[in-house]
């Protein structure tokens, strides 16, 4: 793989108004459920990044036809629940953890044989989180030793429609949307009712689009932590207007609250309250963000961001908080190492097995930035200091280079990022972007 290097200039400004790309977790789904739909489903502010292209390939390699009418406008002719064709080849997921545990739990209860391989990350992540749950319903999974990919589906030949699988009740034993939405998207193939509880609240994307698409699911808890559907009823199609990805607008909330001067406006971001974990985090420390424009576009809640440059604080990062900006600590790391004082955070070894070690690679990268930190089994104390220029290993981890192009805002020199190709897995443009908004960041090779 060629090192895409990424080249911060301090000083930068972040000013004006700004749409990042759709958001990821809705792409995916957009996809899957359409395609498994009955009728034509038609799709708006799609993120054409590679993560959600590996899915669009995926359905495309089992007879889905999946027109582009723009990068971000799709037309999904679903072939309804039991449309699926065998694929002639493995489906590769590239860098996708949601694309690969996603569609495990819909292949689970398909007639045919399916292989899904990954890139060098993904093949190193746990599958086993999914594999147990989906084995207890009857799917059949082959993975590498320890559960790792590539994962082979057997299908469940000779099936009644709707019957493939067993319903269940699962505990999950982990706050993880992945896990809940695998066994949920089984459960549509499987006899009865299938139904899980959560430890803690995680992202609802999946039960929201489902509904969106006439499928009962019910929910129950005052968090919504219990959920179940019933297998064997048929999706309908319909038209989806993804927002723009509150993950990639997290990038702009911190650069735009640690470079003096900003003024910047996120335009209809997703504010999911099962997503917002980030702006209730800056708040606490300190940050000066508006929500304004609120609306709801198709079951999702919608809202224009304005962030005003502020002295952050260091502070105790509230666990409840973990799962509702999982994605977002590679660069809530650059606002606490922007704060005054000292910001812990514990209750998160789930950011171990994201992308990369986010735990270790932004510990060591913010070290070589000048910044204490003190590694902890689930988590990391981030003493407040001066960023001076570095040279960041990513790992290949989109997050990670996007954290430290945010970073370099506030750093005394110039910050190399090796490694930022993967970048495009979640925010195609993202320099180009950046840089129309005044973030010193430019491609070097
Ligand atoms: C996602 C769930 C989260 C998140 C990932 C997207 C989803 O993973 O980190 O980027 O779309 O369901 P986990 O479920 O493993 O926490």
């Amino acid at each position: 793989m060629s090192n895409t290097q990424f080249k911060t200039t301090p000083n930068g400004v972040l000013t004006g108004t700004l749409r990042v790309p759709g958001d990821k977790s809705m792409s995916h789904r957009s996809i899957m459920l359409g395609s498994l739909a009955e009728g034509v489903t038609s799709v708006k502010g799609f993120l054409n990044g590679e993560d959600c292209i590996a899915t669009m390939n995926a359905f495309r390699n089992m007879g889905v036809e999946i027109e582009e009418k723009s990068p971000t406008e799709l037309v999904i002719h679903g072939v309804g629940m039991h449309g699926l064709q065998e694929p002639k080849a493995e489906l590769d997921m590239g860098n996708s953890g949601t694309a690969m545990r996603l569609l495990t739990g819909l292949l689970a209860g398909q007639s045919f044989d399916a292989t899904m391989i990954g890139d060098e990350s993904l093949s190193g992540r746990p599958m086993n989180r999914i594999i147990k749950p989906l084995s207890m319903m009857g799917a059949k999974i082959e993975s590498e030793q320890g559960g790792r990919p590539p994962l082979r589906i057997r299908g469940i030949h000779g099936i009644r429609e709707g019957h493939a699988l067993k319903g269940i009740h699962y505990d999950l034993p982990i706050a993880s949307a992945q896990v809940k939405s695998a066994v949920l998207l089984a459960g549509l193939f499987a006899d009865g009712e299938t139904s899980v509880t959560e430890p803690g609240v995680t992202r609802d994307h999946t039960e929201r689009m489902l509904r969106g698409f006439g499928y009962d699911v019910e929910t129950s808890g005052d968090k919504g932590q219990y959920i179940s559907l019933k297998g064997g009823a048929k999706l309908i199609a319909c038209d989806i207007d993804i927002p723009a990805d509150i993950s990639s607008a997290a990038f702009f909330m911190v650069g735009a609250s640690i470079a003096e001067g900003s003024d910047l406006t996120l335009q209809h971001v997703g504010v999911n309250p099962t997503r917002t974990g980030v702006i209730d985090i800056l708040k606490l420390m300190g940050a000066d963000i508006t929500l304004s424009n609120q609306q709801e576009v198709g079951g999702e809640p919608v809202a224009d961001i304005r962030i005003r440059s502020a002295q952050l604080k260091g502070i105790h990062i509230p666990e409840e908080l973990v799962p509702l900006a999982i994605d977002e600590f590679p660069v809530i790391f650059v606002a606490a190492a922007c704060a005054e004082g000292e910001t812990v955070l514990s209750g998160a070894e789930e950011l171990r097995v994201k992308e990369s070690d986010r735990i270790q690679v932004m510990a060591d990268g913010l070290t070589s930035c000048g910044i204490d930190c003190e590694v902890q089994p689930d988590g990391i104390i981030i003493q407040g200091g001066q960023l001076t220029s570095g040279d960041i290993e990513s790992h290949h981890d989109h997050r990670i280079s996007m954290a430290f192009a945010i970073a370099g805002l506030r750093a005394t020199g110039e910050i190399l990022i090796n490694d930022a190709a993967n970048v495009d897995t979640s925010f195609p443009g993202f320099v180009e972007l950046a840089s129309a908004v005044g973030l010193g960041v430019s491609r070097v090779s």
